[in-house]
């Protein structure tokens, strides 16, 4: 029986998975470990006949060949996980490779040696870390002012005429974000980047970019790199792009919200995943956060979740972010908050609300940038009024807000 391309490939991740599960077990010289090497170099050799080289990347929770993902078994989820372990974001295999340069990837991939070791042993194995694409060519946006008008226009546009146009152009918003992280890169205070307050009208663009220069920081803080660092950065900006899709009358409105109108508003978090998951090049980590972002930590909030649902760790960083920028620039019911009063906010809403370490992390952000954090809020009016936006009318509570 003739065996298809993709049918060696996943009898390549099989018996490289059995040999990694055997080396775990025993070591990579293991008898049991050489003969899973010997079937995939067997395999390997038909492979090759139609192939000169094999390239397997990974992509979140998702193994491409040619840009396509591959079937999901058990023994690929097993390869992404020891992957994802050691943060490699891809192996490539070419004509030529030994018994030892597999042994020394399987060390790599067991965590037991670096990626570097196997770089200076072979070229015919090669594995490389979670990269970002380069920024060679990208300008460091360190404050809103460094963009053109024309590129504002243009990001205005993508915000506002999304929903007539149906199709979102993520380029100019992924030059954006990278832009952002090389400043970061600079070492420039990322607060200094937020955009500064505009008209209501342009609340959900100025907030979008805000909350991606906040998921970038808080990355960045976290040792989060390459394309994820990116992929979180564009979370970021698009988590509320469903509110594109809800009345401005009612986005906009001053007052108090009758049901319907919440209930509107409430919509935003599928409305925009859904929209996303239907865009190209949009990153899942974005569909996530966009659907997620108003879901607490202890799982209230909206939208309601099946019992054990999983927040995904972006989401929870985007909801600090956007909480956050929502209290920052508070407006159209209440002034913007100090950034101290906001940070003991978050600090009293950290474990219920909001992921407690990641909330944490986050001040310690802000402490960075020379915020003065301690200087926590004890004037009972002020707790009050605080309680007043966070327990009900505001920032998770209120859709508006976030
Ligand atoms: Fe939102
Ligand atoms: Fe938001």
């Amino acid at each position: 029986m003739q065996i298809t391309k993709l049918g060696m490939i996943q009898e390549i991740i099989r018996n490289l998975t059995s040999a990694l599960s055997a080396a775990s077990l025993y070591s990579p010289g293991h008898q049991r470990v050489i003969e899973h090497f010997a079937r995939l170099t067997d395999t390997f050799r038909v492979y090759q006949s139609k192939e000169t080289e094999l390239l397997l990347a990974r992509v979140e929770d998702e193994l491409l060949f040619q840009g396509k993902p591959l079937a999901k078994t058990p023994n690929l989820e097993k390869l992404l996980r020891y992957c994802a372990d050691q943060n490699v974001g891809f192996i490539r295999f070419s004509e030529g490779f030994t018994v030892n340069e597999l042994q020394q990837l399987v060390k790599v991939l067991l965590g037991k040696d670096s990626i570097e070791s196997l770089r200076l042993m072979t070229s015919y194995i090669q594995v490389g870390g979670v990269e970002a694409p380069s920024d060679e060519n990208v300008r460091a946006i360190s404050s809103f002012e460094d963009l053109s008008d024309e590129e504002k226009k243009g990001l205005h546009e993508q915000f506002d005429h999304v929903a007539e146009q149906g199709v979102l152009d993520i380029t100019q918003m992924s030059s954006l974000v990278a832009g952002f992280i090389k400043a970061f890169r600079q070492n420039i205070n990322p607060f200094l980047a937020l955009v500064p307050l505009r008209e209501m009208d342009e609340y959900t663009f100025t907030h979008s970019v805000n909350v991606g220069i906040l998921n970038i920081a808080q990355g960045v803080s976290l040792g989060i790199e390459g394309q994820m660092l990116h992929d979180l950065g564009l979370a970021g900006m698009l988590h509320d792009v469903g509110k594109i899709f809800v009345d401005r009358e009612v986005l906009n409105k001053a007052g108090k919200l009758d049901q319907d109108e919440f209930e509107m508003i409430q919509q935003h978090p599928h409305r925009g995943a859904q929209y996303l998951m239907n865009q190209e090049g949009v990153p899942k980590l974005a569909v996530f956060s966009a659907f997620e972002h108003h879901i607490r930590y202890d799982m209230g909030g909206y939208p309601k979740v099946p019992a054990g649902w999983q927040l995904n760790i972006c989401s929870q960083m985007t909801m600090i972010s956007d909480v956050f920028d929502a209290l920052r620039t508070r407006r159209t019911y209440k002034n913007s908050w100090d950034f101290s009063k906001t940070s003991g906010l978050l600090l009293n809403n950290s474990g219920t609300q909001l992921n407690p370490d990641l909330t944490l992390n986050f001040l310690k952000v802000l402490a960075q940038m020379g915020e003065d954090i301690e200087s926590f809020v004890d004037n009972a009016e002020d707790i009050e009024a605080m309680d007043a936006i966070i327990g009900c009318s505001c920032s998770i509570e209120n859709p508006r807000c976030g």
